[in-house]
């Protein structure tokens, strides 16, 4: 099948960071922190989150997380809404040279759908590459920490959604599915210890986009 009717422009000037890592890792403060250190530098940031980021991906995602459906139609939802908000929102903002920092992407697609459910990899694949082409993040930081510790920050958080819900075995299968990924694509990823001080991982995260010449 010839990709060209859906075809994607190839490159962008911008740059594409994700965050990733089971429910309860703490990335949102972490976020924060580093989107007000990207704008202090005067870069236009773009926050957004999978999935969602859209009119539409927003819809598909509050089905995505309340309602019972089977592992295929979890899956096609979730790409459907990434194409969604690669064509409205990503690719745009990289086009104009904007700074996307994304809270979760397909990373968490082979974790959760693959890893957690048990879903076919080769399948995540090959829509992996009919709904982004080629395009990847430039970095994803993959917050990593053991599930119990991470289920112990969620005790106190709001109702939880049918993957927080989800028991420690579960989420031991997502987290050994995202370690793979890491070291499948090892140049695209930094590893942050999760389980340290806020503050120790945020220096993490300092070191890391001092390397990149970032900061
Ligand atoms: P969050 O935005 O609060 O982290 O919630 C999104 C939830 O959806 C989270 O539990 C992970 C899950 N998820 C998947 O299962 N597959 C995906 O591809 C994405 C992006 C999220």
């Amino acid at each position: 099948m010839s990709s060209q009717p859906f075809a994607l422009p190839q490159t962008t000037p911008g740059v594409f960071i994700t965050f990733e890592g089971i429910d309860g890792a703490g990335k949102t403060t972490h976020m924060d922190t580093l989107e007000r250190l990207l704008q202090s530098q005067g870069r236009e940031v773009v926050r957004t989150r999978e999935p969602g980021g859209t009119p539409l991906a927003e819809k598909l995602r509050a089905l995505f997380l309340h309602d019972a459906m089977d592992p295929l139609t979890e899956t096609l939802l979730v790409f459907a809404a990434r194409r969604d908000h690669l064509t409205q929102v990503i690719l745009p903002a990289l086009a104009r040279g904007a700074w996307v920092m994304c809270d979760r992407f397909t990373d968490a697609t082979f974790a959760y759908q693959g890893g957690g459910r048990g879903f076919d990899l080769q399948i995540l694949g090959t829509l992996e590459g009919w709904v982004q082409e080629r395009h990847q993040p430039d970095l994803t930081f993959l917050f990593d920490l053991p599930p119990a510790v991470a289920a112990s920050r969620l005790a106190a958080a709001r109702q939880p959604d049918r993957f927080e819900a989800q028991d420690t075995a579960f989420f031991e299968r997502v987290r050994q599915a995202y370690l793979r990924r890491r070291e499948q694509q090892p140049e695209r990823f930094a590893l942050i210890q999760a389980d340290a001080s806020p503050e120790a991982v945020a220096e993490q995260i300092l070191h890391i986009v001092q390397a990149k010449g970032w900061a």
